[in-house]
Order: C-alpha cells, then sequence, then structure tokens
C-alpha cells in the first residue's frame, strides 16, 4: 500500500508520519520549499510533542519521505490525501477551497491507475461532490478516481495519540471500492475495535463542522455561565463539575476561559454559519457563539484594564502565554491575538512569554518585549496576566512573582491558581467566573448582587 498526502502542515505531517507508523508507504508533498528541505535535513517545521522522534523513525524504517514533487508522489499511489489549507475567506467567512481544488486538480491529471482522492482537509459540505466534477475534467480518460472524505479529528499538542487513538474515523463515499480502500489504510485501528462510521459525503463532511460547532458552544456555554458566577458569587469550577458529572453534559471543553481560538474552530463556525446561510438554513446557535466568542476576547483585554483601575496608559503588563493552547507553537486566532493589541491600544507596555509560540506569535504582534523567563515578564509590572495555560505556569513561585512586581495585580484567565493563596500573598487576583480577590481599597470589577 503506498500513499501521497498532499499538503505537509500539522495535519498532513502527522497523519502521514501516522500512516507510515501503519506500515504504510508515504510520500508527504508540499509547494512550501523550505517545509519540505526542513524536513529531509531531520528537522521539524512544528512544535509537536513526539512528532519529530516518529518521523526520524519512519524515515530511517524507508516508509516516510518529503518531496515538492507531486508527479513522484502520485505515482503509485493507492490514495491521494489532500491535507492542505482550508483558510476562511477574508470576504465573507466561508472556507477558502481553492487549494484543495487545485490540488485535486493536479493529482487528478497525475493518476494513471485507480486511485482514491480523500479530502482530509475541513471542507464544506457538497466539496466532495465539487471535487468529483473537478477529478472527471482533469483526470485521463482510461483512469477511474474515487473521491473519499475523511475528517480529521486530531487536536494540536496531543496530535500523534488523537490520530493513533481516535474516537472514530468516518469515511465519507459512495463507491464500496474506495471504502474497502480506507478500511485497509485504517486497518491497525479497525483491528483496535476503533468505531469507522461509513456515511455518505455529505455526512462525513457534516460530521467534521457539527463536532466541532458543538465544542465550541460547550466552551461559549460555559464561559456565559461563567459571567454569571461572577455577578452572583457563584463558582463555575464547581458548576462545571457538577454539570460535567451528568453523564448526558460530560466533563470534557466545560472549562471556563478567555474564548476558543485556534486553527479550527474559530474558522469551522464561521464557515458552518456561512453555508447554513448559503443553504438558507440559518444556524442561529452557532451565529451566537461566534459572536459571544469574539465579544469575549475584547471582554478579556478589559478586564486587565479594569483591574489596573480603568487605565493602562503607560503601565507595564506581564503576558504569560500565546499560543491559543499549551503544547503548541500555533496561534492561529488565539486569544492573545486579541487581547494583547486591545491592551497595547489603551496605552499599555506589553512584555510576554510564551515557551513555544514566540517565533509564530512576533509575525501577528508589535512593539512586544519578549522575556526568556517568566518571572523577568512579571518584574516590574502592573500587571500580570495568564493567557495561556502552560504546565510551566502552573507552578510558578508566586510569592516571588508578588515581591518583583510594581503593583500585585493578577488576571488568570484560566483559573490555574487558588484564590485562596493568591489572598494571602495580597494579589488583586482576577479570575474567571470565581470570586474576586479585591484586596483593601481597590474597587472591585463586577458587584456580586
Ligand atoms: N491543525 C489542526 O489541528 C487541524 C485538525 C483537524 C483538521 N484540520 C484541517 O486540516 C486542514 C489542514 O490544516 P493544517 O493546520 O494542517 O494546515 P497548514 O496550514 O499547517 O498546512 C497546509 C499545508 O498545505 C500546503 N499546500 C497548500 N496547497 C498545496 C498544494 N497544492 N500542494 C502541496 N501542498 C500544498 C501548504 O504549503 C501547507 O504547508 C485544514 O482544512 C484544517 O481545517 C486541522
Amino acid at each position: 500500500m503506498k500513499l501521497a498526502m498532499v499538503g505537509t502542515g500539522y495535519v498532513g505531517l502527522v497523519s502521514g508520519t501516522c500512516f507510515a507508523e501503519f506500515g504504510i508507504d508515504v510520500v508527504c508533498v508540499d509547494k512550501d520549499l523550505s517545509k519540505i528541505e526542513t524536513l529531509n535535513k531531520g528537522g521539524i517545521p512544528i512544535f509537536e510533542p513526539g512528532l519529530e522522534d516518529l518521523v526520524a523513525k519512519q524515515v530511517k524504517a524507508g516508509r516516510l519521505s518529503f518531496t515538492t514533487n507531486l508527479t513522484d508522489a502520485v505515482k503509485g499511489a493507492d490514495a491521494v490525501f489532500i491535507a492542505v489549507g482550508t483558510p476562511p475567506r477574508p470576504e465573507d467567512g466561508h472556507a477558502d477551497l481553492s487549494y484543495v481544488y487545485q490540488a485535486a486538480k493536479e493529482v487528478a491529471a497525475l493518476a494513471e491507475g485507480y486511485t482514491v482522492i480523500v479530502t482530509k482537509s475541513t471542507v464544506p459540505v457538497g466539496t466532495a461532490r465539487e471535487v468529483e466534477k473537478i477529478v472527471a475534467q482533469h483526470k485521463k480518460p482510461n483512469v477511474t478516481i474515487d473521491v473519499c472524505s475523511n475528517p480529521e479529528f486530531l487536536r494540536e499538542g496531543a496530535a500523534i495519540n488523537d490520530f493513533m487513538r481516535p474516537d472514530r474515523v468516518v469515511i465519507g463515499t459512495e463507491s464500496e471500492k474506495a471504502a474497502q480502500v480506507m478500511r485497509e489504510i485504517y486497518r491497525p485501528l479497525y483491528i483496535n475495535e476503533t468505531p469507522m462510521v461509513v456515511t455518505s459525503p455529505e455526512s462525513s463532511e457534516i460530521i467534521k463542522y457539527a463536532a466541532n460547532a458543538f465544542l465550541a458552544t460547550k466552551i461559549t456555554f460555559i464561559n456565559e455561565i461563567a459571567n454569571l458566577c461572577e455577578t452572583t458569587g457563584g463558582n463555575v469550577q464547581h458548576v462545571a463539575k457538577a454539570i460535567g458529572l451528568d453523564g448526558r453534559i460530560g466533563s470534557k471543553f466545560l472549562h471556563a476561559g478567555p474564548g476558543y481560538g485556534g486553527s479550527c474552530f474559530p474558522k469551522d463556525t464561521l464557515a458552518l454559519t456561512q453555508t447554513g446561510q448559503m443553504k438558507d438554513t440559518p444556524q442561529t446557535i452557532v451565529e451566537s457563539v461566534v459572536a459571544a466568542n469574539a465579544n469575549r476576547q475584547y471582554d478579556m483585554a478589559q478586564r486587565v484594564i479594569k483591574a489596573c483601575g480603568g487605565s493602562v496608559t503607560g503601565k507595564k503588563i506581564g503576558i504569560l502565554g500565546v499560543a491559543f493552547k499549551p503544547n503548541t507553537d500555533d496561534v492561529r486566532d488565539a486569544p492573545a491575538l486579541v487581547i494583547i493589541p486591545e491592551l497595547q491600544k489603551a496605552g499599555a507596555i506589553i512584555v510576554a512569554h510564551d515557551p513555544e509560540a514566540r517565533e509564530e506569535a512576533s509575525h501577528h504582534l508589535s512593539d512586544v518585549e519578549w522575556q526568556d523567563d517568566p518571572y523577568n515578564v512579571a518584574k516590574n509590572a502592573d500587571a500580570l496576566a495568564i493567557i495561556t495555560e502552560w504546565n510551566e505556569y502552573r507552578a510558578l513561585d508566586m510569592a516571588r512573582i508578588a515581591g518583583s512586581m510594581h503593583e500585585k495585580r493578577l488576571v488568570d484567565m484560566r483559573n490555574i491558581y487558588k484564590p485562596e493563596e493568591m489572598e494571602k500573598l495580597n494579589f488583586h487576583y482576577v479570575s474567571i467566573g470565581r470570586a474576586e480577590i479585591v484586596p483593601d481599597g481597590v474597587e472591585a470589577l463586577r458587584k456580586v448582587s
């Protein structure tokens, strides 16, 4: 069995490497020459725990290679996966499918025998049908190509484990022959009794958006409940725990915070609302989620400003964490990319730290003083804001931090510290959906009524 993976980003590189681990010969292709050069020199263009070792192992075993040459990659491939980006179109937020269509066109023209073209990218419902039309126009006359949708559910930071032990594999095709090829590719998971949902391309495409939109809704829901806790004296962590113990609800994705970000939820929720509008079936719940989440990120900046007495002009604000979540260097649509510029607009001087995402973030943020050590971020700061819950921020010496700050203000957007401990250290401590610790003479952000 031989596969080609078109697009060697987070999804393509992880999926291609894991397929090689399944024992399949995989050629990963990318248009980005620098990425392929890095990979061919033994480097990894992204930060993903465990990936470097797995790539090295598979390259050494001769099952994994990297090229910019699509012709070589497609030659003899039983299936060609398309894992290129589907970013939001700037004009309307709909998924930009030009990369997927371009890849499908090029692959179809090169295929020489029966081939399954698999869309692994997250694509709106109807895309597989469009790909079928493109393939029919560009393939060689005597070649049969089936199209299949196979959305990916891996999470950055836990990508290898997610790929190797998924909750389910979704295969959307009407061709029994293509379904058979896909079952063969995923055979190691099939043997492990991973559920396989074989369905139509339409259902498969909707499954991916419905799953992401549901999770984004769960996050947004608990964030609004956190707001209610703040104005009434509740504790969102207790609320989340208790509702999460209900098996119908489940405990995951009930952590209140600064709003969801990343390369998937923001663009996928937006794309789903666009599809709903285009098909005259508005997705009103998801529309509200998109709006509420956007407001939340601005609200986080406001919390920092209010904690500083209503103005951050000329004040030094320390930021811990800019990646959209821990264990990744990905900053796409990260809350920090809204919060930091809002604080700067209000006149703040920003000093920041992130264990992995500093370089990526520096392409999107200007006038940030970067530090290699979180303690240097706190030094002489008027407030410290924790935006990403990296493990290394969970056990900081808070007494040392308190002692080095100009004003002891901590805005903990991930609830990683205990209010009672912050009270002992005399912090003005603002967390999410829990009691605010307000030192004497300081005005509370929200009045509990
Ligand atoms: N990142 C995630 O956590 C995640 C999870 C599940 C699904 N997805 C989806 O998977 C898709 C890919 O996401 P990603 O994060 O891996 O994107 P990415 O931007 O990291 O990688 C995409 C790669 O495709 C390459 N590319 C574009 N056109 C090409 C072409 N014609 N030929 C060869 N290479 C080409 C780009 O150079 C880039 O390296 C998206 O649709 C995304 O929504 C992402």
